[in-house]
């Protein structure tokens, strides 16, 4: 509803909610965390998850950085935010490189082919040859382990020494129309990446997979003893896509003591991401919207991240983009990533480091215990989490400011203990959807859910009052960007790097 100014102060008398203005903020009353939490509703959750997975429909079933899908969802934030008027909302911008395929090596054998288990390298491009293989001696580290014949053929390859990259590069350097690089250890490689998006100075990438040691020597055996010819098939999108991160900031509040929230917006290319992380990123949404039903001491912003699964990538932009005095002006980070886990655990980030002895930026023992007593008052067992930085509040560790949050799981199994504390089945990951085309509303557990959005608005509602036992006035470094390219950390997020040797 739109009131003009003599019907804001007219309205004012009899205490409805108008749109403030910097100029002209009207009076709510101080924001308290019972009273907020009162207002989360479960329904206004599950209409946030049924817009996720419209948004998800836009581009076959995913919302990865830089689909339509995703950029549906920014929108949807964006948009929602600006309506209340009680922001400053603000989409920050960036091109990132998205490389996501996958590669098939087969075999004609006879009257059918021999399909090999393949693996795509990151940065690998599209294509499909079919034609001789031809062993490349040693491992493939100089032009001259290429003998002539790979011209035109695919080059068979043994891992080790150098890149991936390289041996690819030089594979194409030589005319091969293809590579495959077999392992030098009995299983698959286990998920690679050529390390660069590309290498001029050495030669061009060519379609290429990798295949386990004792397929390589197999294969290696049959040619002793006649032409072997192979098909490799990659199916493969490497383009730079722009993609943003939203911040919302109160209008009100002190910006000198700000009262940071965040989750992401991707999801993975296999799915929807209703619980990794809309039901983080959704849930802090909700909490955003209600809150202009009152006022803050403390300015609080709500950090929505972008290409989270590539590595933190969104967080870590914003985090790297702010001056000394404008981290310095942060004292905490709240990070809800995953809160809505089927199997689910009620899991605290351990920033006292008494668990895992992974202990963050001073403070961060005070935002662990401000939720386990939380968690106590309400009934609810819980139990800590590694801080180690798999999601967006790495950058802020780093940047020293004081974070902690919740997790109900991904794809550890959940123990016996545990099914005991919470129920849910014991065996089983907290979350068998993690990074699947399952990740969907239905999937969710909305129980946990609600309570983890009030465990949320509690630890904000907390913070916006007082933040009296987080260290302030303390000077931090200005962080400078990372000059790590995307692979080392992609997958970060589901715990494994990428080899690229
Ligand atoms: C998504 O948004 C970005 C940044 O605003 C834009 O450049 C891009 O074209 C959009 N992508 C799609 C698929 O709509
Ligand atoms: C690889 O083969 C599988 C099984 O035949 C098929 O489903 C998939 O689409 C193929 N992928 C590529 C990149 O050709
Ligand atoms: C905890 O980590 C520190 C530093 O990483 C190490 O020096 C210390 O020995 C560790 N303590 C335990 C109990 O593992
Ligand atoms: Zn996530």
């Amino acid at each position: 509803m739109k009131f003009t100014s003599t019907l804001l102060l007219s309205s004012l008398a009899i205490g409805a909610v108008a749109e403030p203005t910097d100029w002209f903020p009207i009076w709510r009353p101080l924001v308290q965390s019972n009273q907020l939490r009162r207002v989360l509703y479960r329904t206004n959750l599950l209409k946030h998850a049924d817009a996720l997975a419209e948004h998800a429909k836009l581009s076959d079933g995913t919302r990865a950085f830089g689909s339509k899908g995703h950029n549906a969802t920014v929108e949807y934030i964006q948009k929602k935010l600006e309506k209340t008027g009680y922001y400053d909302v603000e989409l920050q911008t960036f091109k990132y490189l998205f490389s996501e395929g996958t590669a098939n090596f087969t075999v004609p054998t006879g009257t059918t082919e021999k399909h090999y288990v393949t693996e795509w390298f990151t940065y690998g491009p599209a294509g499909s040859v079919k034609a001789p293989l031809v062993a490349v001696s040693d491992v493939g580290c100089t032009a001259a382990n290429f003998p002539a014949e790979v011209k035109g053929n695919i080059a068979l390859i043994k891992r080790g020494t150098c890149e991936f990259g390289m041996k690819i590069a030089l594979a194409g350097a030589a005319g091969a129309a293809g590579a495959v690089i077999y392992n030098n250890a009995d299983g698959p490689v286990g998920g690679g990446t050529l390390g660069q998006p590309s290498r001029p100075e050495t030669g061009p990438y060519v379609p290429a997979g990798s295949i386990s040691g004792v397929d390589g020597n197999a294969l290696l055996a049959q040619m002793a003893s006649g032409t072997v010819t192979g098909s490799v098939v990659v199916k493969a999108v490497n383009e730079d896509r722009y993609t943003s991160n939203v911040l919302a900031t109160t209008k009100g509040g002190d910006k000198k003591n700000v009262v940071m929230a965040g989750g992401h917006t991707d999801s993975v290319p296999a799915g929807p991401g209703i619980n990794d992380d809309g039901s983080g990123s959704m849930g802090i949404l909700e909490i955003a919207l209600q809150l202009p039903k009152w006022s803050v001491k403390n300015a609080v912003r709500f950090g929505f991240w972008t290409a989270e699964e590539y590595g933190l990538v969104g967080s870590e932009h914003w985090v790297t983009s702010l001056s000394k005095e404008q981290v310095s002006d942060i004292a905490v980070y709240l990070n809800f990533d995953m809160i809505a886990s089927p199997n689910f655990g009620y899991f605290l980030y351990d920033g006292d480091g008494s668990a895992f002895n992974l202990t963050g930026p001073k403070g961060s023992d005070h935002i662990e215990h401000l939720f386990e007593d939380y968690f106590k008052e309400v009934g609810i067992k819980t139990a800590p989490t590694a801080f180690d930085g798999r999601s967006d509040y790495g950058p802020f560790l780093t940047a020293g400011i004081p974070s902690g949050g919740i997790f109900t799981g991904a794809e550890k199994l959940k123990t016996e203990e545990e099914a005991k504390w919470w129920g849910g089945r014991a065996g089983i990951a907290y979350d068998p959807n993690y990074h699947k085309a399952g990740d969907t509303k239905d999937n969710c557990n909305v129980g946990a859910w609600v309570e983890n959005v009030k465990a949320a608005a509690h630890a904000i509602a907390t913070y916006a009052r007082d933040l009296n036992g987080i260290p302030r006035g303390v000077a931090r470094p200005k962080l400078a960007k990372k000059q790590i390219s995307h692979d080392q950390r992609r997958h970060s997020a589901c715990g494994h790097a990428l080899n690229s040797i």
